[in-house]
């Protein structure tokens, strides 16, 4: 990814963090996912008093993509306090759509200085569908 393409997909991250719901937590997080097509989907965490049923803002971003019928990701960027890695579930939910996708942090207070890793080496040796057997059961 060009340095301008990473800073557009962080500052889009950004953005969606201002409109994340999080009266719970008090940390909002905010996604931005980059397609093959060129365009990029946004994601906040919205949080609910039954907590448990709160969603990251990775997964709000995978979903606006897969919605829009867009679901060849290549790229997220994370935005929040510190900049946080993807939690195991957000992880296990975008590696669905690209298990190598690439995947820049970013601390909200210093986001000129992104840390980039892939899906590769946060998830390894993820359950696929190779491990289901789809074909058996057809
Ligand atoms: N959260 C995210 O949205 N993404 C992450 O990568 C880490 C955690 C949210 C879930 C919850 O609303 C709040 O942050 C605190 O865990």
């Amino acid at each position: 990814m060009t340095e301008p393409a990473r800073d557009e997909l962080i500052h889009v991250a950004l953005d969606a963090q201002q409109r994340a719901y999080c009266p719970y937590s008090n940390f909002p997080v905010g996604a931005a996912i980059r397609t093959a097509s060129g365009k990029i989907y946004q994601g906040a965490n919205v949080e609910n008093v039954s907590y448990g049923l709160s969603i990251c803002a990775e997964r709000v971003a995978a979903s606006a993509a897969v919605a829009a019928g867009d679901r060849e990701f290549t790229a997220i960027a994370i935005v929040s306090r510190g900049g946080v890695t993807p939690c195991g579930a957000c992880r296990q939910f975008l590696a669905e759509f690209n298990p190598t996708l690439r995947i820049v942090m970013v601390d909200s207070q210093h986001p000129d200085h992104g840390y980039q890793s892939t899906l590769d080496d946060l998830l390894p040796n993820r359950f696929d569908k190779s491990k289901i057997e789809m074909e058996k059961r057809a």
